[in-house]
């Protein structure tokens, strides 16, 4: 059991249980508040976040920012992770083998955590957190409640960049998150 997420994150960056090591130029352990009660989980690092050692640095992440300001949120708010921590070559999705070699990080970070709410942006993440056969059109905008989390699916902010319709419904599910963590505030 990890006492705090440095800890964890010191682990994480000198991690060599998939091959995405080899090509990893940073670790991206995740980052934010450790008390949040709002999490993000998104796919794997992509070039820009390879190189800072960061989530969300690159377009999608300014896209995931300037979201969170529109629910009044900041970054120091949640905490983003990812569900693999090194970069998949060529930003393919990870394999089923290399988020299951992963997943222990995230667990680990969920524990410590404790977020009352789990956001999955995206498909790889759905089907990881949520339901292996998921699909984030289909499960987007519902609070699946599961051993004391809110589960919940939106689509991913790349997702929205290549694609402007979609940001009516994620907009609506940004809302819906917005709410039940005011809900979570009055108890
Ligand atoms: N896309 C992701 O899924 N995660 C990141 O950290 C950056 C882009």
């Amino acid at each position: 059991m990890y006492a705090s997420l440095e800890e964890l994150s010191r682990d994480i960056l000198s991690c060599t249980a998939c091959p995405l090591w080899q090509g990893r130029t940073r670790g991206v352990p995740g980052e934010g508040n450790p008390g949040a009660d709002l999490m993000f989980v998104g796919e794997g690092p992509g070039a820009e976040e390879d190189l800072a050692g960061r989530p969300f640095v690159g377009a999608a992440g300014q896209l995931l920012d300037r979201i969170l300001e529109a629910i009044d949120l900041t970054r120091d708010d949640v905490f983003i992770a990812n569900i693999v921590k090194c970069r998949p070559p060529g930003n393919r999705n990870p394999t089923s083998g290399e988020a299951e070699a992963c997943l222990p990080w995230l667990r680990h970070q969920v524990r410590l955590i404790r977020p009352r709410i789990i956001v999955c942006l995206g498909t790889v993440a759905a089907r990881n957190i949520i339901d292996p056969g998921a699909r984030v059109t289909r499960i987007r905008g519902q609070f699946i409640e599961r051993r004391g989390y809110s589960l919940f699916a939106t689509y991913h902010p790349a997702a929205l960049l290549r694609d402007e319709r979609l940001k009516v419904d994620a907009w609506k599910d940004f809302r819906a998150i917005r709410d039940k963590l005011r809900e979570i505030g009055k108890r």
